[in-house]
């Protein structure tokens, strides 16, 4: 085994760009593949996921390129003098292009890839295998095949009798209708055509589920309707009006009509992730003496949770620009060291800091007082047990970690066809200070980015196992960090 070694720094200093947001770029590739003309894609992150979705689309037959000579300031009014990332040109075949692969596809470990490609298929009049990797064969996707099937999709999937250890409860968890006496699991089988409209209560907060459902209703005779409880990010919804998609938003209600064509924009300009930005948000924070600068990323209101949470802890963030370039909003962050205090994170905020919770685990570490982290269920069934592999580490680390969980029953999920919720709550005593150990990855770039950001913050040495995993969303993050630590 490999390890990771991080000893504690004094301070970070500089200047930083991000490649593309992750989510974003997933759908860039997938929405240009079903509208009709070419769409260049700027800033595209070349990580594990975003790669897994052009593979995926290349076997269903786009062709799809990359740029070897890329033009600078691809838009105005960003500002920016350096092209980061990769240029993409996507081919778009038309709603109903895609092609009969030869056999099953492997979609890798990108959820993303996997649920919103389901949506696309469920369009399509042919049947295809989608089969995952290691960590996606084992989260759940009834919470995607549901929905489908209730438009009228023919799918099946490696079904599991759910047992309490086999399937980690996460929040509405048993409330997809029927017999949920099972969970799915990949490989899936879909045969498209024939959809109809449906009205659909999000069972749970999801923009995954959520963007399979709009992208199949671009396919189903009618409205089709997906109302949520609380808003998820909404970037299926953003990038299906700038491919003149009939879609309408109405505070947490999202209509969208079947279409004859999508039609291409010609250019995208992805934003820098503001998941990869927490990572520095939070060391700037806790690091003494410390000023990052962070240019050009995604300020879109439905994921800045982790903006409004740290500026309430009481760290120093300014942001600058919120230009809506394009279909999203940007701008510029400069984050200064500050001393936290702590907070209680609510439910309601929780889809807009889904990703950002480990790393906001650690900076709950570093700030005075007792911090409540609330309705955290959803963390159990992401790349691994969220809740799990940060509270084992950071004891590890000397922190004073508790989780609880409760179950309820009925209540608003009624409505939404929940029976029982389970909720968890982190709850996290700061102020003492964290000392290095040997801790895990648990093969999850997100656990393993914020460990690295508590090594850096601990007094002494922390090891890490294989950190390789941080490919899969960030594959430039310790060179990065590299040229700002002190
Ligand atoms: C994503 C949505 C979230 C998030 C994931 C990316 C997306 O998942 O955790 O990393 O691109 O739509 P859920 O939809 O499961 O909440």
């Amino acid at each position: 085994m490999r390890f990771f070694s991080v000893k504690h720094a004094s301070c970070v200093k500089g200047e930083i760009l991000l490649l593309g947001d992750k989510s974003i770029a997933c759908r860039s590739i997938i929405i240009s593949a079903i509208s009709c003309g070419k769409t260049t894609v700027e800033n595209f992150p070349p990580n594990k996921d975003c790669l897994s979705t052009i593979k995926t689309f290349k076997n269903l037959g786009i062709k799809i390129t990359q740029n070897q000579k890329v033009k600078s300031l691809p838009f105005k009014g960003i500002g920016r003098t350096t092209l980061l990332g990769k240029t993409i040109t996507v081919f778009g075949n038309g709603l109903c292009g895609l092609k009969k692969p030869k056999g099953p596809i492997f979609v890798g470990d990108s959820g993303t890839t996997l649920r919103l490609t389901l949506g696309v298929l469920a369009g399509q009049n042919f049947a295809v295998t989608l089969t995952a990797g290691k960590s996606l064969s084992g989260r759940p996707m009834l919470r995607v095949t549901a929905p489908l099937r209730m438009m009228g999709v023919e799918i099946s999937a490696r079904r599991i009798p759910k047992t309490k250890n086999l399937t980690p409860s996460a929040e509405g968890g048993s409330a997809y209708g029927g017999n949920t006496k099972f969970e799915e699991y990949p490989p899936i089988t879909i045969r498209g055509g024939n959809l109809k409209p449906i009205t659909y209560r999000m069972p749970v907060a999801s923009a995954q589920v959520k963007s399979a459902i709009l992208l199949a209703g671009l396919y189903a005779k009618g409205k089709t309707c997906v109302i949520e409880r609380v808003k998820s990010r909404d970037h299926t919804e953003r990038m299906l009006k700038l491919f003149r998609a009939g879609i309408k938003v109405n505070d947490n209600t999202i209509v969208i009509k079947v279409k004859k064509e999508l039609v291409s924009p010609g250019i995208i300009f992805i934003p820098g992730d503001i998941s990869s930005a927490g990572f520095f948000m939070v060391l700037g924070t806790i690091l003494p003496n410390s000023r990052i600068l962070i240019k050009d990323i995604n300020l879109n209101p439905s994921r800045i949770g982790i903006i409004k949470v740290l500026k309430r802890m009481g760290s120093d963030i300014q942001v600058s620009g919120n230009n809506a370039v394009g279909f999203e909003p940007i701008g510029d962050i400069i984050i200064k060291s500050s001393k936290l205090k702590s907070t209680i994170i609510k439910k309601k905020e929780i889809p807009s800091l889904i990703d950002e919770l480990p790393i906001l685990m650690v900076a709950a570490c570093f700030s005075k007082g007792e911090s409540v982290f609330e309705g955290v269920g959803e963390l159990r069934i992401k790349e691994t047990d969220r809740i799990r592999a940060m509270s084992e580490n950071l004891k590890k680390m000397g922190a004073d970690i508790r989780v609880l969980s409760a179950t309820s029953r009925g209540g608003s999920a009624k409505n939404f066809g929940g029976k029982t919720a389970r909720s968890e709550k982190i709850i996290i005593q700061g102020g003492r200070p964290l000392i290095g150990a040997t801790v895990k990855s648990f093969g999850d770039h997100r656990i393993a980015m914020s460990m690295v950001v508590a090594g850096l913050a601990a007094e002494g040495k922390t090891r890490i196992d294989n950190i390789t995993c941080i490919n899969k969303s960030f594959p430039n993050f310790l060179n990065l960090l590299k040229t700002i630590i002190q």
